[in-house]
């Protein structure tokens, strides 16, 4: 219940508007309860037998004031609560992706994008629900059950109180119903989620599906998705398909016992017909609410099932955060790694007692076979994840006690898989600096070698890229990642595969453009192919997550090493010996 009141409080800045709908669905309520009353009158008034039009004429006019302001009245409730409930669901919503953009990559790891944006948009939705619907409804109704209950108890009371028989066991339906319904709501949420998810990945990964022609297998996956969806909600739809029919046939014994009792304390002159005809009038508002509250239930217990949801994430706290003291700090870039040692899965250790210091300014290579932990080393450094044990210091300061914001400033990472926004060329290269002048993006494209390729493209700096950048090639893509960095002119620089699955030309174009990066910056570089990584100050050798050699080109060569075996292995057989 506590977590529940955390989404509440999203609520209160839009109290007023609130309790206007409240207002209006007390009027409409009020209102109700006076028509039946002047039917009652209407009956009296002609049952006195005197001709009275005068009051005939009086109660007309009643009725359509009445009508007026129940009119006037439902549509305050109508638009009112969907405002509130719109303001409210936004809000949240906004909070729920604040919150999500803070937790760390490791979350995001178990977790499938379509699944998260489920979360964000469907469990979301069913809170429209409650806050729009739900809360107002509750509140009627109730005043309207009060509101009943006081009008019949006046009219006549052993008659009210036999018409309170049917209650207990509505309620006691309401409940159970709670308890089997939102376990089966939850799961029907979850499998929304599921379909999400696959449409996410598939409509994404439309290009493997061709490829592969693994469209009759696709379609099958979704289609069981889709299906399950279908299968959850209605097993959680069947329990409101009984339910609804028992409160109403619960209902109707209330009808019946005023038709009973009512009738024969009408015969024996011990109740005014007009009460008679009022009592069954007001029958319907008195257990019409108490079914509505119970459908209500339905739809509160599908909100709760996804507020279940939507607090899992909220409740996940990021845990790569600023200490209070965080320091915000001007980065010369010496890196030095202390034993480091790291694990993504527990007992499955990557990392293995890492060190190693590179000076400011200075290039440093990691190679190694594939796997042993070159790109998670990188991913130490901007604290993507957290290392396990031992200490990484950024000019001789734990970088656990450099603000995340400012280490993060401090350090470009181009990658082998780089990732562009839809977007114009000009957005994203300006994403390394947002406030750089056009001339900045158009001499950091040049720096990378980049501006000429671009302005051969249709609208040149205002082309549009396409999700993930898929209208450029993968070495155009490269280049507007290292724009992107040189316009950060950030002084530590990772460079992960990054020359890669591109031909010679290009690798050519990009190593040119890198090098023009790296100058006077502190540069990590990640290599396979070691021709890259020959200039290096230093060249550190991987193997099974530890450090077993390193050093220069030639001094390692000399050590006849991993190292020297594994450029042996590069070189043509051609230009051995
Ligand atoms: N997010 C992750 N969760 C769990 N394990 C991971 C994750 N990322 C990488 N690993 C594992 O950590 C190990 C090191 O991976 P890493 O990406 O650092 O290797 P690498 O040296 O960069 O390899 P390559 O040369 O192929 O890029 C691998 O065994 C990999 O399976
Ligand atoms: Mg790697």
């Amino acid at each position: 219940m506590k977590d529940i009141k955390h989404l509440l409080k999203f609520i209160k800045p839009y109290k007023i508007s609130l309790i206007v709908t409240i207002l209006c669905m007390a009027t409409v309520t009020g209102m109700n309860l006076v028509a039946p009353w002047m039917i009652r009158t209407l009956i009296q008034t002609v049952s006195d037998n005197i001709a009275n039009y005068q009051k005939i004429s009086t109660l007309s006019i009643l009725v359509i004031v009445i009508y007026i302001f129940r009119a006037i009245a439902q549509f305050g409730t109508s638009y009112v609560s969907h405002y509130t409930a719109w303001q409210y669901l936004k809000d949240l919503r906004i909070h729920l992706y604040n919150h999500i953009q803070k937790l760390s990559l490791k979350y995001f790891d178990d977790k499938q994008t379509g699944e998260l944006m489920s979360r964000i948009i469907n469990d979301t939705r069913t809170f429209e629900q409650m806050t729009a619907h739900a809360i107002p409804t509750i509140i009627v109704n109730v005043l309207m059950v009060l509101g009943v209950s006081i009008i019949l108890f006046y009219m006549n009371i052993p008659l009210a109180l036999l018409t309170l028989i049917p209650i207990p066991f509505i309620v006691i339906i309401v409940l159970k119903f709670s308890l089997i319904s939102r376990p089966k709501f939850k799961v029907a949420q979850e499998k929304i989620a599921e379909l999400n998810s696959i449409l996410q990945e598939n409509i994404s990964g439309i290009k493997e599906i061709k490829a592969f022609t693994q469209e009759e297998y696709e379609s099958k996956r979704v289609g069981e998705k889709i299906t399950n969806v279908s299968i959850y909600l209605l097993k959680a739809l069947k329990v409101s398909a009984v339910f609804h029919p028992t409160i109403q046939f619960l209902s109707g014994i209330g009808t019946v016992i005023v038709i009973f009792f009512g009738g024969r304390l009408a015969l024996a002159g011990k109740l005014p017909l007009e009460d008679l005809v009022a009592f069954i009038l007001y029958l319907g508002n008195f257990y019409q609410p108490i079914t509505a509250l119970g459908q209500i239930n339905e739809g509160l217990q599908q909100a709760l099932a996804s507020a279940d949801r939507v607090l899992e994430v909220l409740n996940t706290q990021p845990d790569i955060i600023d200490p209070p003291n965080a320091r915000d700090i001007k980065i010369e870039g010496s890196i030095e790694f202390q034993d480091v040692s790291f694990m993504y899965i527990d007992s499955i250790p990557v990392l293995k007692n890492v060190s190693f210091k590179a000076e400011a300014g200075k290039t440093i290579a990691l190679v190694g076979p594939t796997g042993v932990g070159k790109t998670t080393i990188a991913r130490l450094i901007p604290r993507f994840y957290e290392a396990g044990s031992g200490k990484i210091l950024i000019d001789g300061i734990d970088i656990k006690d450099i603000k995340l914001s400012c280490l993060r400033k401090h350090i470009s990472i181009v990658s082998q898989d780089v990732f562009l926004f839809n977007g114009t060329v000009l957005e994203n290269i300006l994403y390394g600096k947002p406030d750089a002048t056009f001339d900045e993006v158009v001499a950091a494209a040049k720096t990378a070698n980049a501006h000429d390729f671009i302005m051969k493209l249709k609208d040149g700096y205002n082309t549009h890229i396409g999700e993930r950048g898929v209208k450029l090639s993968g070495g155009q893509k490269q280049r507007i990642s290292i724009a992107r960095a040189v316009l950060k002119n950030a002084p530590i620089l990772i460079l992960d595969e990054a020359t890669s699955s591109v031909d010679t030309q290009t690798e050519r174009l990009i190593q040119d453009a890198l090098n023009k990066l790296m100058k006077n910056k502190t540069s990590i570089v990640i290599a396979h192919r070691l021709s890259t990584v020959e200039n290096a100050n230093r060249i550190i050798v991987l193997e099974e997550g530890s450090i077993i050699e390193s050093g220069s080109h030639e001094e390692l060569l000399k050590a006849k090493g991993l190292y020297s075996s594994l450029c042996a292995a590069q070189i043509p057989v051609s230009l051995q010996l």
